[in-house]
């Protein structure tokens, strides 16, 4: 009978675990993370803090209105050591409108395929709510002069097909070169959502661009996207082999990779420098040391970062890398995008940082940028910080399919939050509130 008993309380507790178990039951690793990478070890207290009061980053998707991009800074100061991490929109998107300028100019004499007059371009659109890929369809717009003004704002909309230059999001630009005038249209723009709701979809601009293709044929002189994602996906299909100009965003290794055989350019977000900023603030909140260790101040381990690569707005609680562009010139420095970053690579000492855990979450698996590059990044230093970390791989569509394997928060220590859409943060910090 004791027998019995003491069976079924340890058959009980088998179960129990695996059904509150971060890695069992319900949490899968997002596409390319290989748990089995970290040497961490679980952290050796269980916390007793609330989970309301644990430190929380927001990381890649600002929590923001995606109708207006207001900051939605009750999320972003949930708590003292709630933060987010991203990197410098506007700055980036300068640089992107700038690079393709730039290509233009340089290449003036060959650039207008079919000789009519006319520079025509196409865009890829991530996600028309994300304010990152907003300020990358407005870099675009305003370098190149098509760009449209509502309410001191650049319009940001999708053209769809543009073939007679009546749009009213855009208008033909007027480009001076060598003394000429040229005109530049956008001839076409879309967002990239697949039929699931997926955004940021590479696929989706892979067999779009045939479409503006069979719509435009050599009218189509540069092609834009708002990442390489969806742009080596329009490289590949179509512009790799008819030596049309591409240009993307986030510097994949394969995209950079790529320039040598003619994509035009990309810009790096210092994904290097952002995944570290990511993990660095729940190490530094979980020490309960100054936000800024290791960070603008060196630690002890020697991780100090320069004020070229990031700055910090305290207003905002947000830290944003810089952007940096990346062409034929210097393409050769960033062939490898996981690479931490050399001046923050230094390992802490178990002693002094021990191990803790934290629940990440990743919006899409299936996202270019965010499983090529950000998670192999952050999966380094995870190993550098002495943090656990347990990484889900979202499906890009719904935020419930991520929230579901946040079943019992207070296994972890902290939480790095990618959302589906930058308007849902109650929908984890409710998770948190209970
Ligand atoms: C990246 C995109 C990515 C998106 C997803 C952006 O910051 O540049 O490539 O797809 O985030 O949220």
């Amino acid at each position: 009978m004791k027998k019995t008993l003491a069976l079924a309380l340890a058959l009980a507790m088998v179960l129990g675990l695996t059904a509150c178990g971060g890695g069992g039951g319900t949490s899968q690793p997002a596409a390319g993370s290989n748990p089995g990478a970290s040497a961490n070890q679980p952290s050796s207290t269980p916390s007793t803090v609330a989970n309301k009061d644990k430190p929380l980053v927001w990381f890649n998707r600002q929590p923001s209105n995606s109708s207006t991009g207001e900051l939605d800074m009750d999320a972003m100061s949930f708590n003292k050591d709630t933060y987010y991490v991203g990197f410098d929109a506007n700055q980036g998107a300068e640089l992107q409108g700038q690079m393709i300028l730039d290509y233009i100019t340089a290449n003036i004499d060959t650039i207008d395929r079919n000789g009519d007059g006319v520079i025509g371009y196409v865009l890829a659109i991530g996600d028309i709510g994300h304010n990152d890929s907003i300020a990358r369809t407005r870099g675009v717009r305003k370098a190149l002069d098509t760009a449209v003004e509502e309410g001191g704002a650049i319009k940001s909309d999708a053209v769809g097909t543009n073939a007679d230059g009546k749009a009213t999001a855009v208008k033909d630009g007027k480009l001076t070169i060598g003394g000429k005038e040229y005109t530049v249209r956008e001839l076409a723009s879309q967002e990239m959502k697949n039929s699931a709701g997926a955004t940021w979809d590479a696929a989706t601009a892979g067999n779009t661009i045939g479409t503006w293709v069979s719509t435009f044929g050599d009218q189509i002189d540069v092609v834009a996207s708002n990442n390489d994602g969806m742009g080596m996906a329009m490289f590949n299909a179509w512009s790799k082999e008819n030596n049309v100009p591409t240009f993307g965003y986030d510097a994949n290794s394969d995209a950079v990779a790529a320039i040598a055989e003619g994509y035009g350019g990309t810009i790096s977000q210092h994904a290097d420098v952002q995944a570290y900023l990511t993990l660095r603030v729940l190490r530094n909140a979980l020490d309960g040391v100054d936000i800024d260790t290791g960070i603008g101040t060196a630690d002890d381990a020697g991780n100090v970062l320069s004020d070229d690569v990031y700055k910090y707005v305290d207003s905002e609680r947000s830290y944003y890398a810089l952007n940096v562009a990346v062409t034929a010139d210097n393409y050769t420095d960033f062939l490898d995008a996981t690479v931490p970053y050399a001046p923050v690579s230094n390992q802490l000492s178990q002693d002094t940082h021990p191990t803790k855990s934290v629940w990440l979450n990743i919006y899409n698996a299936a996202d270019n940028f965010l499983s090529a590059t950000y998670q192999p990044l952050l999966q380094n230093y995870d190993d550098i910080l002495n943090l656990n970390v347990e990484y889900i791989g979202g499906d890009g569509q719904t935020e419930a399919n991520i929230t579901n394997r946040l079943g019992n928060p207070s296994q972890y220590d902290a939480f790095a939050i990618n959302m589906v859409k930058t308007d849902n943060s109650a929908s984890y910090t409710a998770l948190l509130n209970q």
